[in-house]
């Protein structure tokens, strides 16, 4: 069994986040007291994530000449990232933030750049798949034909019953339409991660029924049957995971670590995410089996790392360390 890397196919963005009393209503005009360039991206946050919790990972993706910074932060943390392409004609890909003063909540607008630039060497998942991978990452930030080569890719590989099949992680935010909902790939993916809005919005674009738990509906839809981590996040109510024991679904309510304080919840579900593929990492490396157990503790670890992100500032630069993710597990366990 080959030691564990991930490829991250993602986003690479630049935050311009600005301070603001509350999120801007429609029609509403509103002054920031601050504004901050900061590196982000959903991809590039859950590849840092994965770097700092001291992981091999790998980050496929696009940044503009006319501003390659964020990829001095990946290096930084840990991330390779000689393979991200970089465009002369497009800039990099911006999101505008609007961060609340009063609760720390965020408001999202993207600037696609060279996130949707098109790179024919990073499209071909054949190339990448075929190596060292044996974990892959993938969320909305880029074009959904790529997003959906990969995944179809992995499910190729998983069909094969090749040796070298990777563990595919999906994260699909921003939301799709329902009908690239229904024609997605779904038996490539392995592990999903989504909030309740997400689970809402899947279970109607697969003709779901509600049942006692957004993860227990989830799990009810023919086409996520086989995913084995199927995972609801909860923002501070914590997370419902079913997770596939010897081919029996687990459950898994946990209650969010509460964090200290409340500074800025951009990235929270990125860190989340970046901590929950590292621990499928590490039980890889490990040779471990998953059991209840052995999930609730990836699961724990995860969302005392997201609990600790969103009391820093920032998105990608307030993802906690490996080290003090432990020291939080460790004073919460006395
Ligand atoms: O999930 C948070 C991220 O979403 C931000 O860093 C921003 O770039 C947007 O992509």
């Amino acid at each position: 069994m080959s030691p564990a890397r991930c490829i991250v196919r993602s986003s690479v963005n630049i935050d311009e986040t600005f301070q603001v009393p509350h999120i801007v209503r429609p029609g509403e005009t509103i002054s920031s007291s601050q504004m901050w360039s900061r590196p982000g991206g959903k991809g590039a946050n859950v590849a840092a994530a994965l770097g700092l919790s001291g992981v091999p990972v790998t980050m496929l993706g696009a940044v503009g000449e006319d501003a390659p910074w964020p990829l001095d932060h990946l290096r930084k943390y840990g991330v390779a990232v000689d393979d991200v392409h970089r465009s002369k004609d497009t800039p990099t890909g911006r999101a505008f933030i609007q961060i609340s003063s009063a609760d720390g909540e965020n408001s999202i607008v993207l600037l696609k750049g060279a996130n949707f630039a098109p790179v024919p060497a990073l499209d071909d998942p054949a190339r990448w798949l075929e190596s060292d991978a044996t974990h892959l990452m993938l969320q909305n930030e880029i074009p959904l034909e790529t997003t959906v080569a990969y995944a179809a890719y992995a499910r190729t590989l998983k069909q094969r019953g090749a040796s070298n099949r990777v563990c595919t992680v999906f994260n699909p935010s921003p939301m799709l339409s329902p009908e690239e909902l229904q024609a997605f790939p779904w038996e490539g993916i392995d592990v999903l991660i989504v909030n309740e809005g997400e689970s809402n919005d899947l279970l109607d674009a697969l003709h779901g029924a509600r049942k006692d738990s957004a993860a227990a509906s989830l799990a009810a839809l023919a086409p996520l049957q086989a995913i084995g981590w199927l995972v609801v996040t909860r923002g501070g109510s914590g997370f419902l995971a079913g997770v596939l024991v010897d081919g029996e679904r687990v459950w898994i309510d946990m209650p969010a670590s509460p964090p200290r304080k409340v500074v800025n919840t951009t990235g929270a579900g990125d860190t989340f995410a970046g901590y929950l593929v590292s621990g499928l990492m590490q039980a890889h490396d490990a040779r471990e089996p998953t059991t209840k157990a052995s999930a609730e503790r990836i699961l724990r670890y995860a969302g005392i790392a997201a609990s600790m992100a969103v009391e820093v500032d920032g998105a990608m630069e307030s993802i906690p360390s490996a080290q003090a993710v432990a020291e939080r597990a460790a004073a919460l366990a006395h």
